[in-house]
């Protein structure tokens, strides 16, 4: 396998660190190379915001539910989609505002994501670790303010990056043909689907080096929406101009 794939096929969130800093010309390229990820009409809509005041890290782990790799890691950005440049854009062209097209929050969304993931399989790339922290998500106005957040702009997830000081084991995925359908969705496919990998699951949770526990993939999923809701975040996004038609 060629070392993409297997970097790919390798990935586990890394919440361990050790007391090591990234030097900031390796940042720097790493971020450098995460903007080659491809761009909804090239509008390239993300930030990027590098956390550096422990004051400011100790808030969003707490706010994150208490998430000390927040602090510990040695680098804590947090990824926003950002339609203030192509905002800016509109209105030097003559041709007003956003309006808060669900579509353009799609477009900034799915742009920050695919940056960020480019992002961390860099890191990966040269011996970092990295954990997205969508638990920012539970006070996101906190996040906005302490960060400066202006309008148009929304904290998506943070990436905590570092030097690896822990080895969990591999998270299996599903099986591809589980989530490949050729020419028509076969939904009738899920169910037996789905019991399979739950088996191959528990088998996991049951034998992984930390954590272990008696649970599957179903178990964890379902309960994950329930606790996840995160109500708030709907009037939070349509008040900083996204998602208002
Ligand atoms: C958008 C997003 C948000 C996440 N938020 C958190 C988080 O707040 N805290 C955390 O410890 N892990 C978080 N994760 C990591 C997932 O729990 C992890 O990717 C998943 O369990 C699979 O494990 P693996 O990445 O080790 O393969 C997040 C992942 C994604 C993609």
């Amino acid at each position: 396998m060629n070392p993409i794939l297997q970097a790919q096929q390798n990935h586990k969130s890394i919440r361990q660190y050790q007391d090591k800093a990234i030097e900031a010309s390796l940042l720097i390229e790493l971020i450098k190379s995460a903007q080659g990820a491809a761009s909804s009409s090239f509008i390239q809509a993300y930030s990027l915001v590098q956390v550096t005041t422990p004051e400011n890290r100790a808030k969003i782990a707490a706010l994150a539910g208490g998430q000390k790799w927040v602090e510990s890691a040695a680098e804590f950005l947090v990824i926003c989609a950002d339609l203030t440049r192509v905002e800016q854009c509109s209105l030097e062209q003559g041709l007003g505002k956003l309006e808060g097209n669900t579509e353009h929050f799609i477009a900034a969304t799915t742009d920050a994501t695919f940056m960020a993931q480019n992002l961390m399989l860099g890191a990966e790339s040269v011996g970092l670790g990295a954990v997205f922290i969508g638990g920012i998500r539970n006070d996101p106005a906190q996040v906005a303010e302490l960060l400066n957040l202006p309008d148009q702009v929304y904290p998506i997830f943070g990436l905590c990056l570092g030097y690896p000081d822990a080895k969990p084991d591999l998270k299996p995925r599903l099986p591809v043909d589980v989530i490949l359908h050729k020419d028509r969705y076969d939904a009738s496919r899920c169910v037996e689907d789905v019991k399979a990998y739950d088996a191959q699951m528990q088998a996991y949770y049951q034998s992984r080096g930390d954590n272990q526990k008696s649970s599957n993939w179903s178990e964890q999923t379902a309960n994950a929406v329930q606790k996840k809701k995160r109500e708030h975040m709907l009037n939070f996004l349509q008040n900083r101009g996204f998602l208002n038609r």
